[in-house]
């Protein structure tokens, strides 16, 4: 996977990408970065790049000319017409399934905006693909152009090694993670779920599943109407529904008793 980034902080994206996993596969050749400066485009000749918006409004809009140069002088290099993903509040919220997607690519380009934007029209000819992090605005499009980077490389084959690939395989599935537990046996007063502690593979793995749909449905219910849940994840929530003590509040529990239902009903 090759990485190409129009910035006008080159260096914020090279030293944020160049630590831990990442720079370990971009060390090993599995991934390359290259950051190019947009300034470096700058048609007016002295390095300047923004200007007022028409229609009035506060703030500045990066010009469309010096971005499109920038833009050009990568796709001479790549040689073809590459996915370019303009970073914005705008775009489509980011996933695990857009990750993988994005993934397959050869080369991908990662547009980071600054000020108010950038010149619709310079949007309209070089971006396939506009993408949020999340419903919050930040300063510019570079820490989520790294959050989209890192994301995609996890699943670059190579990048993680096989004992780290396995890590997060519940959220492949659309559930929430399990809870990990570490030496030693008991901290501060706290024990480890004896379950963990058996050997038992089978039941530890019961247990495990079950803590994922337990953490999914307080925390973000709204992911187990996607979910792949097999019969036995769907015995476990009937279970939690019909609960007498009361492990769920009323309204958690009026949830699963309605996705149940539709479940059912699939
Ligand atoms: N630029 C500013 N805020 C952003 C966000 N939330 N996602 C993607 N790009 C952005």
């Amino acid at each position: 996977m090759n990485y190409h980034v129009l910035t006008l902080f080159p260096e914020m994206i090279l030293e944020g990408m160049n630590t831990s996993i990442i720079g370990r596969a971009m060390a090993k050749g599995l991934l390359t970065l290259e950051a190019v400066n947009i300034r470096d485009y700058s048609v007016t000749g002295n390095g300047r790049i923004d200007d007022y918006p028409y229609g009035g409004g506060a703030g500045m809009v990066m010009q469309a000319e010096p971005v499109y140069r920038a833009y050009l002088s990568l796709t001479e290099k790549i040689g073809y017409v590459p996915r370019v993903v303009y970073l914005t509040p705008q775009g489509k919220v980011f996933n695990q399934e857009i990750a993988g997607e994005l993934a397959q690519e050869k080369d991908l380009v990662f547009l980071c905006g600054h000020y108010e934007g950038i010149d619709e029209r310079v949007l309209e000819a070089v971006a396939t693909d506009f993408l949020s992090i999340g419903d919050y605005v930040l300063t510019g499009g570079e820490l989520p152009a790294m959050v989209v980077m890192d994301a995609v490389s996890r699943m670059v084959p190579g990048v993680l090694s096989n004992q780290e690939s396995g890590q997060y395989e519940s959220f492949q599935d659309g559930l929430l993670e399990y809870p990990q537990y570490s030496r030693p046996e008991e901290w501060r007063g706290r024990k480890v779920p004896p379950v963990l502690l058996s050997g038992h593979h089978g039941n530890v793995a019961c247990w495990r599943r079950e803590q994922s749909l337990l953490r999914t449905l307080r925390v973000r219910p709204e992911l187990l109407r996607e979910a792949e849940l097999d019969r036995k994840d769907l015995r476990y929530l009937e279970g939690l529904a019909q609960d007498p003590e009361m492990v769920l509040e009323k309204e958690k529990r009026e949830f699963l008793i309605k996705l149940l239902a539709m479940k059912k009903k699939a």
